[in-house]
């Protein structure tokens, strides 16, 4: 469907908990208090939106967190979703330590791609950043998935703790099929207390490594990455810029929250309780009136570049 602005949104990213077994510092470095799990939607429930989604023509579908596979039953819920009539496409954006168990069942669904996060290749610097040592781990997992045939991406968020990490991480495009996405560090939750390099930086740095480094014109997911080749690379090197560049004009999406709740965008605070109508007996008539009301809300543009994000929601409540 169309929204006031003219943009057609027809992606929904679906956040299954606020939970993640990590500790990023620019996400969520410290434990959260656990929600009662009354408070998170069921599966169920979570299809149901789905379906007035898919109704209204959002047809594709990322599966965010928090981490989701640390919820129960993820991999079979995001092979639920991917049978639900109607749905064209199934993601998932994960942190890649618990991806080996549930690769499998992702195959066997028929997953359209899986985007893991890595910030760091070096274990040391990993620790530093996520306060894990699993950096091992989830380069196995990076790995697998590609082989296995998935489109796989690698997530790496651009911070000063990490500019000696770009080569390295641009280097895993290199040994195996993977694209390597640089994302600009946006203030969102504890994001607004650190700071990073933009992607022109992380640009500069690649080309010396990559003098033949170039944009092309592909489209490799629904996100707002744009990517550059290099005929070393076997998969591409992907930009996310929404501090440098935005990319709002092009907004094709809404977001669900594991609470029940829509945002219609990643920056403002604004919110559609859609949990309250579900769980208040609402036909599938109101859902999908409140679904149209949320993209009707949908704001033109973020506010990061004049200082103007409303949201005061963590990244592991919305799911990026
Ligand atoms: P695909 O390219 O389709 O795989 O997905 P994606 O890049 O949209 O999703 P992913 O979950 O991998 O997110 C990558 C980064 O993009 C994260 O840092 C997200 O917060 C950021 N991102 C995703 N969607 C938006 C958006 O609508 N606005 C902004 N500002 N950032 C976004
Ligand atoms: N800015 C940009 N990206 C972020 N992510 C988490 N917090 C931020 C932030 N403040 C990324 C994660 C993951 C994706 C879902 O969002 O690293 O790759
Ligand atoms: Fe869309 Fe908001 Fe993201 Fe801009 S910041 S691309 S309007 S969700």
């Amino acid at each position: 469907m169309k929204d006031r602005f003219g943009r057609t949104i027809d992606y929904m990213r679906i956040s299954i908990t606020d939970r993640c077994n990590l500790r990023c510092a620019y996400c969520m470095p410290h434990a959260i208090p656990h929600l009662p799990h009354s408070d998170i939607l069921r599966y169920e429930e979570i299809l149901r939106v789905v379906r007035s989604a898919a109704g209204l023509g959002i047809t594709r579908f990322k599966v965010t967190g928090g981490e989701p596979f640390a919820r129960k039953g993820a991999a079979d819920f995001i092979a639920a979703l991917k049978a639900e009539p109607g749905v064209a496409c199934v993601t998932v954006t994960t942190n890649g330590t618990h991806l080996a168990e549930a690769l499998p069942r992702l195959v066997k669904a028929g997953i359209d791609g899986v985007n893991i996060s890595l910030d760091a290749v070096d274990p040391e610097r990993y620790r530093q950043i996520t306060g894990s040592d699993r950096a091992e781990m989830v380069l196995h997992a990076i790995e697998q998935c590609a082989k296995s045939g998935i489109h796989t991406k690698v997530n790496s968020v651009l911070l000063e703790d990490n500019e000696d990490q770009i080569i390295p991480l641009a280097g895993l495009a290199q040994r195996m099929n993977v694209d390597v996405r640089f994302i600009e560090l946006m203030p969102i939750g504890c994001g607004g207390e650190y700071s990073g390099p933009d992607a022109g930086a992380a640009l500069n740095l690649l080309k010396e490594i990559y003098p033949g480094l170039a944009p092309v014109r592909e489209v490799r997911g629904n996100g707002p990455a744009v990517y550059s080749a290099d005929e070393r690379l076997l998969g591409r090197i992907g930009f996310i810029t929404a501090r440098s560049c935005s990319f709002c004009a092009d907004c094709n999406r809404i977001r669900l929250t594991s609470t029940g709740l829509i945002k219609p965008c990643l920056c403002d605070g604004g919110t559609v309780d859609l949990r309250a109508l579900l769980r208040g007996g609402a036909t599938d008539e109101k859902i999908t009136a409140a679904l149209i009301s949320a993209v009707w809300d949908k704001p033109a543009a973020h506010g990061i570049v004049g200082g103007n994000v409303t949201e005061r929601r963590r990244m592991n409540q919305i799911g990026g």
